[in-house]
């Protein structure tokens, strides 16, 4: 398969890594902003990756759509503007999977999270909602709590949150319930950044094929059925 890498920080470095390593053809890295527009190389793609920035990713998504490739998107912080992208995916034809994390272990802890949330709300559990990354991470907090913690209120818990940014911590989710006399704890803990990008390459072989936009989750939980 023939990839772009839309940003080449600490993720896109890794997507690389990854991809040679498993065989991707790499025929276009976009190192920085402004670059993407110049690049006609990027029509050589079959499906883009893009981890760049918040406030970069929308454009960036559009411009690769209008362009005819699928993308996989790692970018996180932008989800307000999930519908406006959704429109323009849907009207250029391409398929565009996202995710907050694109790690298996995420996956798992938010379908535990679904299934827990109801129980815990019966319960009358206390629920604490902690996260903690690396001192560069942009915004906070992380898209993988976020999510968490909009599945817990769904089933009408009151969830305390918090965050911290510290050094280089990849990525460490952290559940805690409390009911009575004693606690559960749920921890999801990343040790390297390998771990989304495989999860990312997954999501490239997966949305080959589809048009529209898809959660991870939805095409992760689908390839598990089959
Ligand atoms: N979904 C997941 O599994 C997952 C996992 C880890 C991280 N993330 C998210 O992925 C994003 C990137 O993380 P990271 O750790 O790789 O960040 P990073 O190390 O800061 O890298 C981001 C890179 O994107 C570049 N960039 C910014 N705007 C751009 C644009 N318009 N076009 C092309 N490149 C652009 C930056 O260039 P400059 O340095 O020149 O600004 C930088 O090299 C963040 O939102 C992070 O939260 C998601």
């Amino acid at each position: 398969m023939r990839l772009a890498i839309v940003g080449y920080g600490r993720m896109g470095r890794e997507v690389e890594r990854l991809a040679r390593r498993a065989g991707f053809e790499i025929v276009c890295i976009i190192k920085s902003r402004k670059e993407l527009e110049s690049r006609l190389d990027i029509v050589n793609a079959e499906v883009a990756v893009e981890f760049t920035e918040p406030a970069a990713a929308v454009g960036n998504l559009i411009h690769l759509a209008q362009a005819g490739l699928d993308i996989v998107c790692g970018t996180t912080g932008w989800y307000d503007r999930l519908d406006e992208v959704r429109e323009v995916v849907s009207r250029c034809g391409v398929g565009v999977v996202y995710a907050p994390n694109f790690s298996v272990g995420a996956f798992l802890m938010f379908r535990i999270v679904e299934w827990l949330g109801q129980h815990l709300t019966r319960l009358k559990a206390e629920v604490g909602v902690f996260e903690a990354h690396h001192s560069g991470k942009k915004d906070a907090p992380s898209g993988t709590a976020k999510r968490i913690v909009e599945t817990l209120k769904k089933s009408g818990l009151k969830v305390d949150e918090s965050w911290l940014r510290v050094g280089g911590v990849v990525g460490w989710h952290f559940l805690l319930s409390d009911f009575g006399d004693e606690t559960l704890e749920l921890h999801h803990r990343v040790r390297s950044r390998a771990a989304f990008a495989r999860g990312a390459l997954l999501a490239a072989q997966l949305i080959r094929g589809r048009k529209g936009l898809f959660s991870f989750e939805q095409i992760l939980q689908e390839f598990l059925n089959a």
